[in-house]
């Protein structure tokens, strides 16, 4: 049975004031909040049970996810960053490998996480991480992989200084992971930010012989950032825009200021 973890524990600050009082992951694309969409898209690729991580603060999380009988929560007292949140899933997510994805990116479905999943049955690999090219300056705001000519990783980082990121692939927000992650996170201290970082936990595992590839998005897949406040405004013009019962409303809207 396939589990995931959300890491939902972040306070979105990129968003503030909204999220002081609600999460960002209950704003609403189209008519539904992006967390409805990421449940939609673990579904679609064979996701049984979610743990969604969630903090002090974001309770509204546990009230929306109430009566959903696949989803549990677990909490994250202090926030120590995402390997941190990441870390508070452990025991619950089985003896194989999981999905972990992070709700402040969606890719309009779920052929990225597929391609994941397909890449570590096919060539029996320890896990898989979602990569895509950025530009040069954007490294810093990413974890940046170097890999081997096979696609598997060789050295992680997290938010390179400028000039020194191993390649030009950002990690993704979509990750396959082994349940040997946790102890690795356990063993992992506070790095990029003060925080426990992931990607250093990853970057143990590889360096211990863990067989992880690299996957690109899917041709025609792309990322949205729906945890900045232009990425979401983007987000949710196009989630609107596919909602049949919105999409006459929105181009009017757009139709009146182009006219008018
Ligand atoms: C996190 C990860 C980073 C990754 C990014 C996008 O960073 O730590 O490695 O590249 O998500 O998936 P954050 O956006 O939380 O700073």
């Amino acid at each position: 049975m396939l589990h995931a973890v959300i890491p939902a524990a972040g306070r979105g600050t990129r968003l503030a004031p909204v999220t002081r009082a609600v999460p960002k992951e209950l704003l609403p694309l189209g008519t539904r909040p992006v967390l409805d969409h990421v449940l939609d898209e673990l579904n679609a690729a064979g996701v049984a049970r979610v743990v969604l991580v969630a903090a002090p603060g974001k309770r509204a999380l546990l009230e929306h996810l109430s009566g959903n009988p696949a989803v549990s929560v677990a909490w994250q007292a202090d926030p120590l960053g995402l390997g941190d949140a990441v870390l508070q899933a452990e025991g619950e997510t089985g003896e194989e490998p999981f999905v972990v994805a992070l709700p402040d990116a969606l890719f309009g479905g779920p052929a990225a996480l597929r391609a994941l999943l397909d890449v570590v049955a096919a060539r029996d690999l320890d896990g898989a991480v979602a990569v895509e090219r950025v530009a040069p300056e954007r490294a810093s705001h990413y974890g940046i992989v170097g890999t081997h000519g096979d696609g598997l990783i060789r050295e992680l980082v997290e938010k390179p200084a400028p000039g020194t990121a191993p390649s030009d692939l950002a990690i993704a927000a979509r990750y396959v992971l082994p349940p040997a992650i946790f102890a690795a996170l356990r063993a992992t201290e506070a790095g990029s930010g003060g925080e426990v970082q992931l990607t250093d936990a990853l970057a143990r595992l590889v360096a211990a012989g863990a067989r992880i590839a690299a996957v690109p998005l899917p041709a025609g897949v792309r990322r949205q950032d729906v945890g900045s406040p232009a990425g979401y405004a983007a987000a949710f013009v196009d989630y609107a825009l596919a909602d049949p019962d919105l999409a006459p409303a929105v181009r009017d809207a757009f139709d009146a200021r182009r006219d008018g």
